[in-house]
């Protein structure tokens, strides 16, 4: 095979990282070079065991820098481009959502625009990575499919469905090869410790509230990090351009629950006795406009392409727990002094 030069963008982030050090290791023959304006979620410590590897190079900057950009592209001639970059966090986008859309709507066109003019447009593609959260909410039953109408309710998913049309109506108006993945919720290692699960592990660490939404009866769809690692490179290589897949674990759980099972495990871990982290559990404001329940029907990606998920989730929280006991200094290092300045505004207000 011929070397491919794929650009990664957001690379130094949650999901982006685990894809970047799968195409490194896994493809010798590509170079990879990995985007990033390493915010507060990117982080270049989640990188370290590949930074040295001959066929991967990080650049810092901003999708947003249409300059920038463009000299990249023109001088890296990249064959594809797999797109991640984006702030991710619905609770920051109710709060600020106007780097939302700088970041998830202008810089996605900023990318689309270059890579028109610089990329591979014959033979390569345009990846963009996007959330279930596009469609909006569901009741007690049902799934989304790729048919299923957008309806996004948050600042965030309203930015993500955005980008996702822009990406579109590039691969109808002008032709451009482009491809589309809705995922839902991802858990596993080096995720910040303002979402949901590793919030949660983080402050049983801590002996800190574990803040629960509403009465917790919302549900999330949870695809272990790694399987969506594995889905995006199937979907990289072997997905219909111009087409969308959906991505799920098959995995609801409410959010109550979730936050019950870290409990128990933390305890056995600690060697705490049965209950102490329960007893943590406090119940606040609900999020504003909070959807109920995301659910995904990826029977298209596994029908057409063979994917599925390989990690219970027996396995995979009981390896994310692992890994955070096992890496608190990178907890340290992440949760700056910006992030403990966002978690007051965030929870002390909601109390
Ligand atoms: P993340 O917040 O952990 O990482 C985002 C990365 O993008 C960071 O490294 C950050 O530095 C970088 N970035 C932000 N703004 C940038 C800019 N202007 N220019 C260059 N880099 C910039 O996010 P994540 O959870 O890893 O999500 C990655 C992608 O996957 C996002 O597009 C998100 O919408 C999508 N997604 C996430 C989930 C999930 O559960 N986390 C589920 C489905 C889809
Ligand atoms: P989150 O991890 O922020 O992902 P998303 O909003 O993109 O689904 O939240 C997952 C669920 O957990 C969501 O229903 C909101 C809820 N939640 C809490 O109850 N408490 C918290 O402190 C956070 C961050 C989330």
């Amino acid at each position: 095979m011929t070397a491919k030069k794929i650009l990664i963008t957001g690379g130094a982030g949650f999901i982006g990282s685990h894809v970047v050090r799968r195409f490194v290791n896994r493809y010798p023959n590509y170079e990879i070079d990995n985007l990033d304006k390493l915010t507060y979620a990117g982080n270049l410590e989640n990188l370290r065991d590949i930074e040295g590897a001959g066929n991967y190079r990080f650049v810092k900057g901003d999708i947003c820098d249409a300059s920038f950009i463009d000299q990249l592209m023109n001088t890296r001639q990249y064959d594809g481009v797999i797109h991640l970059a984006a702030e991710s966090h619905v609770d920051r986008s109710i709060s600020g959502p106007d780097e939302f859309v700088r970041t998830n709507v202008l810089g996605t066109i900023v990318l689309l625009q270059a890579f028109r003019q610089y990329g591979n447009t014959a033979t390569g593609r345009f990846y963009h990575i996007s959330t279930d959260e596009v469609y909006g909410e569901l009741g007690e039953t049902g799934f989304f499919t790729e048919e299923t109408s957008y309806k996004p309710n948050s600042p965030y998913s309203a930015s993500k469905a955005s980008s996702d049309h822009f990406v579109r109506a590039w691969g109808t108006t002008y032709k451009l090869p482009i491809v589309i993945s809705n995922c839902s919720n991802n858990y596993g290692s080096h995720h910040f410790p303002e979402k949901l699960i590793p919030l949660m592990i983080n402050n049983i660490l801590n002996k800190k509230p574990l803040p629960v939404y509403g009465k917790g009866e919302n549900v999330r769809d949870w695809l272990y990090v790694e399987d969506h690692a594995g889905a995006i490179d199937l979907i990289f290589h072997d997905g219909k351009l111009g087409d969308t897949y959906n991505i799920g674990g098959n995995n609801e759980w409410k959010n109550i629950d979730i936050v019950k099972i870290i409990c128990q495990l933390m305890d056995e871990k600690l060697g705490h006795s049965a209950g102490t982290s329960e007893s943590l559990i406090e119940f606040v404001k609900d999020r504003a406009g909070h959807d109920f329940r995301y659910a995904i029907d990826s029977s298209k990606l596994q029908n057409e392409l063979g994917w599925k998920p390989s990690v219970t989730f027996e396995e995979g929280i009981e390896r994310t727990i692992d890994w955070y006991l096992s890496n608190q200094a990178w907890v340290e290092h992440v949760t700056s002094g910006a992030y403990q300045e966002y978690y007051k505004n965030q929870y002390q207000e909601n109390r």
